[in-house]
């Protein structure tokens, strides 16, 4: 993690004043993939890697904004925003502060500078958390409170979430926003997408976080997931016209799967019994985790990669390979892809005495049978996104 202290001082070098700093973290999702957008189920926790956003007030007007990642300072009126994105890293700050101004906020000048150490396309929500410390670092400077009964976390994580979808271009659906508001401390929460409320799952203090990058990079902008999001849609409109009541895969069991499954191209049928089924899997997880049942979770997780590979056809060769070289490894619990897909990062429960062992056998038999070397990263469940003192 950046020293929060240097951050303050570049931010102040640069832009002569001193920043108020925040900071939202990245996620690992447990289970419950590709089930947000259709109304159901999803098990993040935020993790210890995170964007910081330092801001501070301008008196001529301008939106300044400095990424420390990628060394680049844009210049903005805050009287005349951009009305569209242009594929560069500012859409996600800038669709931030739209949709903002589009809610009444008045946007003041500002000084933006940000640093994220999520490593970007691989799964772990970068952007999302970019978003959410751009929003807390926003309604700051425009003298708005957070949190508060005008603007709660859940508020927050949905005006996020319509920053990615209606300026970025990206169909995300609510979980990486709503956990990098959200989070809690040595938990992961069992959302429900539907009504966005939630339940804490304590993870025991034995167990580590053990994130695996197959260092295949994957993007939710890329056309992957808007086919998978469509072909998901597809197989709700067939249940949906036999049950009105269906609106959401959210509502549909493996019974109307079974019924007018035939009705569904073979990809739609196969997609939504990912999502159906993965619902289960998660809401059985979070019980388990609540009840300290770890072997209950690990075969859950074990069957929502098979899903989610077979069925959902999310992954790759080396994520698959990934999860596979995990299986025979002292301490491990439970491992699958987690994310968006198509690459990215696997999730491992490893009991924490076998983390370290974990970690290296799991690195030096990748990098044998892939040719990569991938980074694997001891992580903790942390906090949602907060001011820095
Ligand atoms: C990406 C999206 C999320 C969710 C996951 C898949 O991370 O941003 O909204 O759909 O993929 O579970």
């Amino acid at each position: 993690m950046h020293d929060p202290a240097v951050f303050r001082s570049e931010h102040l070098a640069r832009f002569q004043a001193e920043p108020t700093v925040f900071a939202a973290p990245g996620r690992v999702n447990l289970i419950g993939e590709h089930t947000d957008y259709a109304e159901g189920f999803v098990m993040p926790a935020a993790i210890n890697f995170a964007t910081l956003a330092g801001i501070s007030p301008r008196s001529d007007g301008k939106i300044a904004i400095y990424s420390e990642n990628y060394g680049e300072e844009r210049y903005f009126e805050a009287a005349d925003l951009p009305a569209k994105a242009s594929r560069h890293w500012t859409d996600y700050p800038l669709g931030v502060v739209a949709i903002l101004a589009g809610e009444g906020l008045a946007i003041p000048g500002f000084s933006l500078s940000v640093w994220g150490d999520i490593p970007l396309g691989s799964g772990l929500s970068s952007s999302a958390s970019v978003e959410v410390a751009t929003a807390l670092a926003v309604l700051e400077v425009s003298g708005a409170s957070y949190p508060s009964s005008a603007m709660t976390g859940p508020m927050l994580a949905r005006l996020c979430q319509r920053a990615e979808n209606e300026f970025v271009g990206a169909n995300c659906g609510i979980m990486d926003q709503f956990i990098s508001a959200n989070g809690a401390k040595d938990h992961a929460l069992l959302l429900d997408c539907r009504d966005l409320s939630f339940r804490l799952a304590p993870i025991p203090a034995n167990v580590a976080l053990v994130i695996a990058n197959t260092m295949v990079k994957h993007s939710v902008a890329g056309g992957e997931y808007t086919t998978r999001r469509a072909e998901v849609e597809a197989a709700c409109a067939v249940i949906a016209s036999h049950r009105p009541e269906v609106r959401f895969l959210r509502d549909a069991t493996v019974q109307d799967l079974n019924r007018w499954g035939s009705e569904m191209t073979p990809n739609s049928l196969k997609r939504a019994r990912h999502v159906i089924t993965e619902n289960l899997r998660t809401v059985a997880a979070a019980d388990a985790l609540a009840k300290g049942d770890l072997a209950e979770l690990g075969r859950l997780m074990a069957e929502a990669h098979a899903s989610y590979s077979k069925d959902f056809e999310g992954s790759c060769a080396e994520a698959d390979t990934m999860v596979a070289l995990a299986q025979d490894l002292p301490g491990l619990i439970g491992a699958r892809l987690t994310g968006g897909g198509f690459g990215g990062c696997t999730i491992n429960l490893v009991e924490q005495s076998e983390a370290q062992d974990f970690v290296e056998a799991l690195g030096g038999r990748y990098a044998a049978q892939v040719g990569i070397v991938p980074q694997i990263h001891i992580c903790h469940a942390s906090g949602g996104a907060h001011r820095l003192e």
